[in-house]
């Protein structure tokens, strides 16, 4: 019987900080009033040349990095982004080409703040039906760029970063134990980016209109989530057949400390077993549950043998919960380093695109 490891992790978040003060002076909002009602002191944005690729790329070199795995050995890659590059080609095509997975398949996932937890479940199903051996799933956002900076009711909650995993197929039992998906399109107007699809192709008056923002019903919203956090951790944890006493860590979607704690009221666990980093990063969508387990795995909370669950929500409506074995890197003897393969995987990129013009010259474009 084949298991899905998380064996590598890796995160990456833009160096500037965007405070609670910094907003007061944007918007009229106060430090105090942010931290009560969202447990948020600061978060990331990006700078410029950085975007959702970018972040990307650095979580998953990180990632890889850990797992000792070359970006060769990726069978699969999947990009969760509700900001990706282009509508496309994919965020993860880019990612491929970046780091130099010259073998995997890549695609984005979109289902809002809940998609890592859909994007690891169907690595590890990939994995666990012997169709693949490696993946790399990573969480990405870049939200600062759909954020309406003058709407004080959405532009305090969000921040940028990404967070990687590398998934690996084993014999030894443990990893990914389950998972549960859910859906409710009926809620979908509740959280929206109307602009830049094909309902509301960008034109002049999309742009007027500010249908290129993030709109939100905070208050659905949260009513939403408070609902589903508890309910989807007990149902992962009873398809897995595990009790929550035997739990070490849930790690949340970070978007509202009071959502968190409703969680916790809920499952009857103390907050200090919830892995809580809202408050350095806001809420950065589906990037958010990656990065807090690599902070946890960095500062040793979690170890191998721990058992944790994945639990979020989002736009969509979209919420789910996975359960997991923490396991860490596989046994190897060799040492690898992802990051060399960058040169190479841009020079090979460099060589296929002068191939395409050449191939273009010869058969003659556009004949
Ligand atoms: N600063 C000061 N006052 C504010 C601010 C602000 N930034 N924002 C709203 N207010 C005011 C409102 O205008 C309102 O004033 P009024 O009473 O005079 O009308 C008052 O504060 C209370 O507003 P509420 O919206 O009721 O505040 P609430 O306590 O519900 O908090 C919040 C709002 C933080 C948005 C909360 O509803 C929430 O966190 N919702 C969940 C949002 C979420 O998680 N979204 C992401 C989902 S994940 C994804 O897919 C991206």
């Amino acid at each position: 019987m084949t298991f899905a490891h998380i064996t590598g992790w890796g995160m990456s978040v833009p160096e500037t900080i965007l405070t609670n003060d910094d907003l007061s002076k944007m918007v009229e909002t106060s430090d105090e009033w942010i931290r009560d009602r969202t447990g948020i002191r600061e978060r990331r944005i990006v700078g410029d040349g950085q975007t959702t690729a970018s972040l990307a790329v650095e979580a998953s070199l990180k990632a890889l990095q850990g797992a000792n795995l070359h970006p060769t050995d990726i069978d699969l890659i999947i990009c969760s982004t509700s900001t990706p590059e282009h509508i496309f080609p994919a965020t993860a095509c880019l990612v491929q080409d970046s780091i130099g997975a010259t073998k995997a398949g890549a695609f984005d996932l979109l289902a809002a703040c809940s998609g890592f937890i859909y994007a690891v479940n169907m690595a590890a199903q990939s994995i666990r039906s012997g169709a693949i051996q490696n993946a790399l799933v990573i969480g990405s956002e870049t939200l600062s760029r759909f954020v309406n900076w003058k709407d004080r009711s959405t532009c305090i909650l969000f921040g940028d970063g990404a967070g990687a995993f590398v998934l690996q197929a084993s014999d030894m039992p443990g990893g990914v134990l389950s998972a549960v998906m859910h859906s409710d399109g009926s809620g979908g107007d509740t959280l929206i980016l109307q602009g830049g699809g094909s309902k509301h192709p960008a034109t002049e008056a999309t742009v007027l209109e500010g249908k290129h923002y993030i709109e939100m019903d905070g208050n659905e919203v949260f009513r939403f989530a408070t609902r589903v956090m508890a309910q989807a951790t007990r149902e992962t944890l009873e398809m897995a057949g595990i009790e929550l006493d035997d739990v070490q860590w849930i790690i949340p979607h970070q978007a509202n400390i009071r959502i968190i704690a409703a969680a916790a009221r809920g499952l009857k666990m103390p907050m200090e077993r919830f892995v809580v980093n809202l408050d350095r990063y806001g809420n950065t969508s589906t990037a958010s549950i990656p990065i807090a387990t690599v902070e946890a795995a960095a500062d040793g909370r979690l170890k191998p043998g721990d058992r944790i669950v994945l639990v979020g929500f989002g736009a969509g409506l979209t919420w789910g919960a996975l359960a997991a074995e923490w396991t860490g890197p596989l046994p190897t003897e060799r040492k690898v380093y992802p990051r060399r393969y960058r040169a190479w995987a841009r020079i090979r990129s460099f060589l296929l695109r002068i191939t395409r013009v050449i191939e273009g010259l010869i058969w003659g474009r556009g004949s």
